[in-house]
Parts: structure tokens; C-alpha cells; sequence
């Protein structure tokens, strides 16, 4: 990779870490890289894409949601995608939301020996082998013969996407308490082979606080989109308030897009961005990860309970304080809060 177009060094991570690391994250079978300044941390494809990822041309009307994974992405998507699309439950419906938004950085999950193997498990079916390129092609090559205007996932931070990103584009970042964030990417973990996370919580989390997880830093990443939230381009939401409020939540994205909806439909948009209507909408549910055997079928799947609070489940008191201290250390620099603690 030429260092002229991506300003960062990518430094492998140590070899003895690695293999640890991979001994319980059995999905990445090379090794892990840590990037620039912030030490942000993926598995070693990322090498294959950061360039294009930092220098992929941004068109005015794209719209990134973008988050730390587990924050609400998925929820902050299909809001994003209906009030910036008129409100279109019919094109909602037919059209997965996977395709309506391609992942910018899927592909830097897929070890090439996973990707194998997911080739020889779906060769029985031409749908499901085209299905499988679809998805674990590049980000930056679907989204370059994709019609505008083009919606993006990504859960990379803002420095290591396109530095005129912002002045060019809207951005929706979602931010979620840290705690529930782990609980729910550790079941993601488990679930997706991609990562194939054998270990327990406590272990996961004790990785997650020492920024040894993919995309981590957690709080780098939010205090980069913090930093932006006055941005006219950004807007900066925490699930929390998704959780405690949705309507008016949902009259800001539309504020936002430059739409205006009626009492009645801002309630039907409630209704089906509700967790219990996202259980049984199969355009919203990542089936195409279950179809191709990346995930293996649970009832902890991608959408799962989506409830504000459910860490404290998974935290004996140990592992409470240390959360404690954690946010607040990582607090001390910012003004960042999240408005459901009485920091
Ligand atoms: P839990 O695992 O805590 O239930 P992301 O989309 O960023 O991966 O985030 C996934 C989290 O958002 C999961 O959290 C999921 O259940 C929750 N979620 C998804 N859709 C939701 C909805 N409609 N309402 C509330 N939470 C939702």
C-alpha cells in the first residue's frame, strides 16, 4: 500500500498478542493490525483497504450511518433510509436493508480461509454464491457502481474515512453506553464466524476495555464524532434516547433531511422501527448472514433484545466499578455525556 494516500502507519499487532487473541477470536486466523495516532484496532485485511477506504470519492448527496458496532446501527439505518426516502414501506420491505446500504468494511472481516470455506458451503446454490460475493465484496467497490444517492454503513471512525467527508456529505453517528455495547457485540461474536468468539464475557470485555477489539477505541471513536455534532452535516444520536423517545428522535432526523411528516406518520414510522416489529421484518434482520452460514442461526442473532440497561446481567461488582472507572477516566477529557447517566 502506498504511504502517500493513507497519512496513517498500520503496525501489526504483537506476534504473541495475536496469537492469543486468536486462540478465543477463532474468525481471524493472520493477525491484527493497530492504526495511526488513536491505535485503532482491526484484523489484518484492514491493510488491503485502508487506502481505499481514507480516498474513496464522496458524493454530496451520500448518507453515512456510522457508529461503534452494537450502538443501534441497524435501528439508526432503516430510520435514516425512511424519513430520507418519503416514508417508503414498500421499497422498505422488498429490499433488504444489506442491500439498501452497503457495509463500507465487511470485507476486512473475512479471512480469506473463512472466505473459502463459505464458498465451498454455499457451492450447492449459484443465488447464494452470488449473494456471498455481493457482500464480502470491498465496500468502496460496490459503492462505486452504486446509484445515488447511496447509503453507507460504517463503523469506522471519522479519521480514517475521507478527511472531506463531512463538508461534502450527512452523516448519522449513534452512540450507545459502553457496557451494553459489549454485551451485545460479545453475542454478535459468538454468533458470527467472521469472528468466532470462543471465550466468556468477562474475558471479552476485559479485551474490549484494553482497546484490544476491532474497531476499538470505543471512546476515540465517539469523541471523534463528539468533536463534530455542530457540524451542519452531523447528526449525533445515543440509543438511549432512540430507547426513552423515539418520536422525537425521529422529527430530528427528518429536521435534519429537510422533511416534514404529520403526527400520524412519524407514529406508523414508531410503530415499525419498534423492536417487536424489527423481530419479524426479514428486510431488517441480517437473514442473508444466516442464508450463507456466516452466522449460525441463535435467537441471540443480529437483532436481539434492544433493551437500554441489560449489562447489569452480565456485570458481577468487579467488573461494575472497573466500568466505572473506565468511563469516567475516559471521560476527564471531554464534554462528552451520555444523557441517561448522572455523571
Ligand atoms: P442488543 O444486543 O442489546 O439487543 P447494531 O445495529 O449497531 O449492530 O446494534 C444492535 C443492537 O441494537 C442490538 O442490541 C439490537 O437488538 C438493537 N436493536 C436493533 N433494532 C432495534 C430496535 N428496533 N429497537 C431497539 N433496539 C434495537
Amino acid at each position: 500500500m502506498s504511504s502517500e494516500n493513507f497519512p496513517f502507519e498500520i503496525e501489526d499487532l504483537e506476534a504473541g498478542l495475536a496469537k492469543q487473541l486468536m486462540e478465543c477470536f477463532t474468525g481471524e486466523m493472520t493477525g491484527f493490525v493497530r492504526v495511526g495516532p488513536k491505535k485503532y484496532f482491526f484484523p489484518q485485511k484492514y491493510k488491503e483497504e485502508a487506502a481505499k477506504i481514507y480516498n474513496m470519492p464522496i458524493k454530496p448527496d451520500d448518507v453515512f450511518v456510522t457508529s461503534y458496532p452494537r450502538s443501534g446501527t441497524t435501528w439508526s439505518q432503516e430510520l435514516v433510509w425512511m424519513v430520507a426516502n418519503d416514508l417508503d414501506y414498500e421499497k422498505s420491505n422488498a429490499i433488504p436493508l444489506t442491500e439498501r446500504y452497503p457495509f463500507l468494511e465487511f470485507s476486512i472481516c473475512v479471512h480469506p480461509e473463512n472466505k473459502k470455506k463459505f464458498v465451498e458451503e454455499n457451492s450447492h446454490s449459484k443465488e447464494n454464491l452470488e449473494l456471498l460475493e455481493a457482500v464480502t465484496q470491498p465496500g468502496t467497490d460496490q459503492l462505486a457502481v452504486a446509484p445515488s444517492p447511496r447509503f453507507i454503513k460504517s463503523h469506522m471512525p471519522l479519521s480514517l474515512l475521507p478527511p472531506t467527508l463531512l463538508d461534502t456529505a450527512k452523516m448519522v453517528y449513534v452512540a450507545r453506553d459502553p457496557r451494553d455495547v459489549a454485551v451485545s457485540f460479545y453475542h454478535l461474536n459468538k454468533v458470527m464466524r467472521t469472528q468466532g468468539y470462543t471465550g466468556d464475557f468477562k474475558t471479552y470485555w476485559n479485551y474490549f476495555i484494553q482497546d484490544l477489539h476491532h474497531w476499538a477505541p470505543y471512546f476515540e471513536h465517539l469523541k471523534e464524532a463528539w468533536e463534530k455534532r455542530d457540524h451542519p452535516n452531523m447528526l449525533f444520536l445515543f440509543y438511549e434516547e432512540l430507547s426513552k423517545d423515539l418520536p422525537t428522535y425521529v422529527r430530528r432526523v427528518a429536521k435534519f433531511f429537510g422533511k416534514e411528516y404529520s403526527d400520524e406518520e412519524i407514529d406508523r414510522l414508531c410503530n415499525h422501527l419498534s423492536i417487536e416489529s424489527f423481530k419479524n421484518n426479514k428486510s431488517v434482520n441480517y437473514d442473508v448472514m444466516k442464508i450463507l452460514g456466516i452466522m449460525i442461526p441463535s435467537d441471540q442473532a443480529f437483532i436481539r433484545k434492544g433493551k437500554a440497561g441489560g449489562w447489569r446481567d452480565y456485570f458481577d461488582d468487579e467488573m461494575t466499578q472497573q466500568a466505572e472507572k473506565w468511563i469516567a477516566d475516559n471521560l476527564k477529557d471531554t464534554d462528552l455525556r451520555f444523557p441517561h447517566l448522572n455523571h
